[in-house]
């Protein structure tokens, strides 16, 4: 590692808290598919910022729109209009299928938004007597690291030491949706899943799993929440991971991509008689739906109409699963692919995830182990199949390298 590299990682060593554990690479710049590091090393993003940049790096629309923004006006709270903001809430609520949108900032935040408005709904609309409504959730769930949505999770180094937790939560298998119908009860605002369980290893529930929440839910009259943060906009091959089933649920929440790798913007999509519940004072923030935010959220709304990122996600993803396939069992235990999302099941006797990501990284390859000896590829949708294969290929070689055959 170049002095450079190693001298800007000791500053972050000391100076900021050690709640993450990067590879040791350091990004100067980047473009499309690929970033460059302080020494003028190239390498392949696959993880696309955990899916927060499915247009790639710098896409020219995404920086134009954000560019024209910068010049106009950046931020004035919601205590006034702009004039971005009405398109925006308008573009996205058409490109959902729903009335309206709440915008926010990260993803944590959309999922609280969703929790605070299920219970709301639960208590004004469905008449849930105060204070006793809970929400169904999924073991191995990953919706973000707040106080309340780690009292759910159960992930241990994510949960230990933050309690007190949250009450109004109750866990179930991911997948089963029987599970879902014996935990429901008279008290039940709201079903909370990732269509895909991204962090959790890209794990995909069995066919019809979102099809039969979407009927039990109904059934009980709950909401069905679907946290689309990573799953959604284009990276599985459709707009939304539940289009796969043409499963609607009530609620998407959304974040990541929808800021197109610019600005944190995320958002809570449902009908007016569930986010009409929400009335002045009873929730926001400061910077959540800011005219940058809003430029540069229409420009990914704009991007997605087309469909053609969602058809390029198919086409690169049959490349990914074809690539992978002849891995299986030379260092692969098991993947799972949707669009262009693999979840890798390394060997757990060759390498832990870290250490595969660790080669890929010599070999000028970007990627990010999950639990154990998963690592997961989520590249940006601008990638082309040649990359792919080539990624791949390093891939394997490393595998070779810890001893796969
Ligand atoms: C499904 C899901 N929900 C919520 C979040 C939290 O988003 P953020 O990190 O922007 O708060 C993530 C982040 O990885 C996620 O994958």
């Amino acid at each position: 590692m170049e002095r450079n590299a190693a001298a800007l990682i000791d500053l972050a060593e000391k100076h900021s808290a050690h709640n993450y554990h990067p590879l040791p690479v350091v990004i100067a710049s980047a473009q499309g598919a690929w970033v460059t590091d302080v020494s003028g090393h190239r390498y392949l993003d696959c993880l696309a910022g955990y899916s927060a940049l499915n247009f790639g790096h710098g896409h020219p629309d995404i920086l134009a729109a954000a560019h024209e923004q910068l010049d106009r006006v950046t931020l004035v709270s919601r205590a006034f209009h702009h004039d971005q903001f009405g398109p925006f809430c308008a573009e996205l609520a058409e490109l959902t299928g729903k009335d309206m949108v709440v915008p926010m900032n990260s993803g944590a935040e959309a999922v609280e938004t969703a929790i605070k408005v299920s219970r709301k709904w639960g208590y004004l609309v469905k008449g849930i007597p105060a204070h006793e409504a809970t929400i169904i959730v999924a073991e191995g769930n990953f919706h973000g690291r707040t106080t309340t949505i780690v009292s759910f999770s159960d992930d241990d180094t994510a949960r230990e030491d933050f309690g007190p937790y949250t009450p109004g939560f109750v866990s179930v298998d991911y997948g089963d949706v029987e599970a879902i119908r014996a935990a429901i009860t008279p008290q039940t605002a709201a079903v909370l899943i990732e269509p895909i369980q991204g962090e959790g290893g890209v794990v995909i529930p069995p066919e019809g799993y979102l099809r039969g929440v979407r009927e039990v839910t109904a059934e009980h009259n709950v909401l069905m929440l679907a946290d689309e943060i990573q799953s959604g906009l284009g990276r599985t091959g459709r707009t939304f991971a539940c289009d796969h089933e043409d499963v609607v649920p009530d609620v998407y929440i959304l974040g990541k991509a929808l800021g197109g790798g610019v600005i944190p913007v995320s958002a809570v999509a449902a009908d007016a008689d569930i986010l009409g519940v929400l009335k002045p004072g009873e929730h926001g923030s400061t910077f959540g739906g800011n005219p940058l935010a809003c430029a540069v959220g229409r420009s990914v709304v704009r991007l997605l109409q087309t469909g053609a990122f969602q058809a390029r996600a198919v086409e690169l993803g049959e490349v990914l699963r074809a690539e992978l396939d002849r891995l299986v069992g030379h260092g692969v235990v098991e993947y799972r692919v949707r669009g262009t999302w693999a979840g890798v099941d390394i060997d757990p006797g060759l390498a832990t995830g870290r250490q595969v990501c660790e080669a890929l990284l010599a070999r000028g390859v970007l990627a990010k182990d999950t639990h154990g000896s998963t690592i997961r590829l989520a590249p940006p949708l601008v990638i082309t199949a040649d990359e792919i294969i080539w990624a791949i290929a390093q891939l394997r070689d490393c595998l070779a390298d810890l001893g796969a055959r």
